[in-house]
């Protein structure tokens, strides 16, 4: 099965981007999904090159959210049942009473998805900080929550701070590294902040501006597909580092009732490679 959506909520995951994205052939490969989030470029990575080696680096630990994805729903379930008799809208503000039946449902769950029940009861334009425990509007969908063995299968798994993942990749013929890193600028809330072992002396927190330049740095010779969004001006990096790079195409994305402008590049390829095809999200594409 193709997945259009991560299966569990996760910001930032490139959905907009799959028609474009899947039209670049990564044929004979090694593919390195170097900021790899929610997988979902690995899944169509794969499904489209299912010869292509496609290594998703998990540096949030996604993996384990999945595995707790069928008792969520039964929690998801649950609290349908439970606030069945209210008839709640979407969006609609919650009150002490709602309040009291959501907890006490929650009271007999304890390995379920926290990420995707706490936004059941947030505002859907909120801007998200997961790590809160509020309870303040019903946003809770119809929709199931479904099984997905198959969503990375065929798929390796590794979780590491991209620096070390370059060292291990940069040296391997065929190998491409695909990097939508936290934008540099904006809101990086939801994503991993601790320091994840002693070898990673380098990563501070948050994601700036010498990550970005450890990461063109890190990837050598080798290419490199990176996202990007308007204001990290990644072009004049590229410019005064002497990367040879190709502006491949834009996108125009909705995120925390803000519309912003995604940007891709291509560093270290072919001269002769072409700017991605149009779909209905993008604005216009270089040449
Ligand atoms: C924009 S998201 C990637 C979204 C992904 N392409 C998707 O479709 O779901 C950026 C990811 O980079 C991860 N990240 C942040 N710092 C990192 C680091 N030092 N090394 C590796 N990954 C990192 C974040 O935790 C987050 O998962």
């Amino acid at each position: 099965m193709k997945y259009r959506n991560a299966p569990l909520r996760f910001i930032g995951q490139k959905r907009h981007w799959i028609a474009d994205f899947t039209t670049i052939d990564f044929t004979d490969k090694i593919v390195i999904d170097l900021f790899g989030g929610s997988g979902l470029l690995s899944h169509h990575i794969k499904a489209k090159n299912p010869k292509a080696r496609v290594i998703w680096n998990d540096f949030d630990n996604y993996a384990a959210r999945l595995a707790k994805i069928e008792e969520t729903e039964r929690l998801r379930l649950a609290l349908v049942k439970a606030l069945e008799p209210f008839n709640l809208a979407i969006a609609q503000p919650l009150n002490d009473e709602h309040r009291a039946v959501i907890k006490s449902v929650f009271s007999s769950f304890s390995d379920y998805d926290k990420d995707t029940a706490q936004a059941w009861f947030m505002h859907q334009m909120a801007v998200i900080d997961i790590r809160k425990d509020d309870i303040k509007y019903y946003n809770l969908r119809k929709n199931p929550l479904k099984k997905c063995a198959d969503y990375l299968a065929g798929v390796e798994r590794i979780s590491a701070d991209f620096r070390i993942v370059l060292e291990q990749f940069r040296d391997i013929d065929n190998a491409v590294f695909v990097c939508d890193p936290p934008y540099i600028f904006t809101h990086q809330a939801t994503y991993r902040k601790k320091k994840p072992d002693a070898n990673e002396k380098d990563f501070h927190g948050s994601f700036g501006l010498k990550d970005t330049i450890d990461l063109i740095k890190g990837i050598g010779d080798r290419e490199g597909y990176i996202f990007t969004s308007e204001k990290s001006e990644l072009d004049a990096i590229f410019e005064l580092l002497n990367i040879p790079y190709k502006h491949l195409t834009k996108s125009q994305t909705m995120a925390r009732a803000a519309q912003y402008i995604e940007e891709l590049y291509f560093i270290n390829g072919a001269t002769k490679t072409k700017a991605l095809k149009n779909n209905r999200d993008l604005l216009s594409f270089a040449a």
